[in-house]
């Protein structure tokens, strides 16, 4: 790959980062060395009530499987966020809120942010919710979700956030797999000068599940019905709450969260985080990854609604005691130079997000992003999906004016944090690499045999240790936790991803090998699209693989069978389309939907997702071996009439 250039560490840089290139080498072999030794120290970054004694014990083996770090400690994370730092920082800034109207915004101080989640921990805990209770959020990218995610940790209830663009069936799902009885709300979200109805939303997924509280911030000024008995007036109630509350003394690994993602079968997991040794990872990843420094603005743009907005909107930075950015609205309302105009706005030194944003922003040339200063900027940061290195360069060049470094950091809702990542003063950087393991992660690669993959090589990745950040368990389903992560390769925790690793030790990820497609950087399960359309009468069969799509990465392609006595026509077309995204969400939208008279199967009647993959890419020439199939003549069929779908 010797036409990806090498961009070094910058000297001043290194010289006052957190860790260097010499202080990353003894660091990963400290952590790999002496662990206990090493992340009892680290752990000291925490404030804790009990310090904890016993710091790893841990087995992926399934005879004495287990994973468990800082077991006998004891800490609140809500006072790690908050308490802790009102000495010192009382009076600056937490969180800075801008809305979806660049003419709204909001300063929240620690102090501020102490009072706020202290009375709405005290309103939950007068409306009957106690330690270990499961509690949905559901709510803008506003400061009262944060206010709700550390208030449930504060009164030591675990928290079930659900993205704002999930539908009521998702929502009803959710609530019922958690057994959630408290919901948090708003009426309404604001998108792009859209209204996002919240309220209604919750409404209806409580005709097919009920709860016992729902709790409603009035966000806008749209009057919302409200259930008498069942439903609280935000304002009403924390007004009239103490402002005193004494933070719950949890246990390490007590839950903190749980928080739904889909995978390559069934309904989404329920992946469950604990408390001590989440903390520890958010916190440390938020400091080392993107060399934190105190007094700075840190803006990572991911909602609160999935893994990225928890760790590095929240948790990460609150616990670090800096400044987090929350942005309720989109990168291009009311213009192309939104994001760059609000990174002036409010001074942020420390940019995060999505490639699929940097793809869709560099659509539009470099004017609206030149129009801004940026001067406030000294470091970049990408997340979510494989970054393609001309996108890379944009975003270095036109956004960084050719200076600033660029953290590819790779993770996973399971993993809690970064894992693969540069350190910005330790690590040069390649265009598209994710490069090197974080301390303590240590990384295989493996053939489908499980066999392991040594030097310059591309297979599966694996994890063959823990590290504190990771996922304890599916909620409620230990044996499908194992299952789904420990059983492949055996004693190894398996990512899903394919990766190559090139002649420096460089990691360079390709793209999910299980059938879990990533659209904008969020996680679709091919089974849940699937299930949603064969929901329709008219559908007798469904198959849907991922597609390359210049924005938002993959693109949802779908192949549907209708029954025999059915018809095409567009009008079925969309109501297909609708019917996903009442099922699931408008992220789910398939983009394109072939009628496919049949599917190709092998004999057995396994339908052969490669051939499908390979037809929605217009590979046609590379459909390999077709001779096992049931019926070959259904691939020609396909390739025919691909040109027609839509
Ligand atoms: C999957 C996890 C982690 C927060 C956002 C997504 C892909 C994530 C990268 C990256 C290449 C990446 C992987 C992973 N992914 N970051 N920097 N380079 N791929 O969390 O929804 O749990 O998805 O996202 O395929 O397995 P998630």
């Amino acid at each position: 790959m010797s036409e990806i250039e090498i961009y070094p560490v910058p000297k001043d840089l290194a010289a006052k980062a957190h860790m260097d290139a010499a202080g990353y080498e003894a660091a990963r072999k400290a952590a790999r060395e002496t662990p206990d030794a090493y992340w009892s120290n680290a752990a000291k970054r925490l404030d804790w009530m009990t310090f904890p004694t016993k710091i790893k014990d841990v087995s992926f083996n399934k005879a004495d499987f287990r994973i468990k770090w800082f077991e006998d400690g004891v800490l609140n994370v809500s006072a790690n966020c908050i308490d802790r730092h009102l000495p010192a920082r009382k009076d600056e800034v937490a969180i800075i809120w801008e809305g979806d109207e660049p003419t709204d915004s909001e300063h929240v101080t620690y102090g501020q942010l102490h009072d706020r989640v202290s009375r709405l921990s005290n309103v939950l805990k007068s409306s009957g919710v106690k330690k270990g209770d499961r509690v949905t959020i559901y709510m803008p990218m506003i400061p009262e979700a944060a206010y709700a995610m550390l208030a449930c940790a504060r009164i030591g209830a675990v928290h079930s956030v659900i993205f704002g663009g999930f539908s009521p069936d998702s929502i009803a799902g959710r609530i019922e797999d958690c057994q959630s009885t408290f919901v948090i709300t708003a009426n309404e979200g604001c998108r792009g000068g859209k209204r996002v109805p919240l309220k209604a939303n919750v409404d209806k997924a409580l005709e097919k599940v009920s709860v016992e509280k729902v709790l409603v911030l009035r966000h806008t000024d749209t009057a919302t019905p409200m259930a008498e008995g069942r439903d609280i007036d935000w304002q009403t109630a924390v007004d009239a709450a103490s402002p005193d509350c004494p933070p719950e003394p949890m246990g390490a690994e007590d839950p903190l969260f749980i928080l739904y993602t889909s995978g390559s079968t069934g309904k989404p997991k329920g992946v469950l985080h604990t408390t001590g040794g989440y903390l520890l990872w958010a916190s440390w990843t938020h400091e080392h990854v993107f060399d934190y420094r105190a007094g700075e603005v840190f803006w990572c743009t991911a909602d609160v609604g999935w893994v990225t907005g928890h760790s590095y909107a929240v948790y990460g930075p609150l616990a670090n005691a800096a400044t987090t950015l929350f942005f309720e609205g989109i990168p291009n309302y009311p213009t192309v130079s939104r994001f760059w105009d609000v990174v002036d706005k409010h001074k942020v030194n420390i940019f995060y997000t999505a490639p699929t944003a940097i793809r869709a922003l560099m659509k539009d040339g470099d004017d609206p992003v030149k129009s801004s200063s940026r001067a406030s900027l000294r470091l970049l940061g990408t997340v979510g999906e494989p970054i393609n290195p001309e996108a890379w360069r944009w975003y270095h060049e036109v956004v960084g004016n050719g200076k600033l470094p660029i953290v590819d950091t790779w993770w996973q809702t399971e993993t809690g944090g970064i894992l693969i990542s540069p350190l910005p003063g330790a690590t040069d950087l390649k265009p598209g690499s994710a490069t090197k393991p974080l301390p303590g992660i240590e990384l295989e690669i493996v053939d489908a045999d499980g066999q392991v993959l040594e030097g310059v090589t591309e297979g599966n990745l694996c994890i063959t240790d823990s590290w504190p950040g990771q996922m304890r368990t599916v909620y409620g389903d230990d044996a499908r936790f194992f299952e789904t992560y420990f059983s492949t390769y055996k004693g190894k925790y398996f990512t899903g991803d394919g990766c190559r690793r090139d002649e420096d030790g460089y990691y360079w990820i390709t793209g999910r090998v299980d059938d879990v497609i990533n659209v904008s950087g969020h996680r679709m399960g091919t089974a849940e699209v699937e299930s949603a359309l064969v929901l329709h009468h008219d559908v007798a069969e469904a198959a849907v693989v991922g597609f390359p799509h210049d924005i938002k990465g993959q693109g949802i392609y779908a192949y549907v069978t209708l029954n025999a006595d059915v018809m095409p026509s567009e009008e079925l077309r969309r109501a297909l389309i609708a019917q996903v995204r009442n099922e699931i969400g408008p992220i789910a939208a398939p983009d394109v939907i072939q009628w496919a008279p049949a599917l190709p199967k092998t004999r057995s009647g396994k339908i052969m997702r490669r051939i499908l993959r390979k037809i929605a890419e217009n590979e046609i020439g590379a459909l390999g071996d077709t001779s096992t199939l049931a019926d070959p003549s259904v691939v020609d069929d396909l390739v025919k009439n691909r040109a027609a779908a839509k």
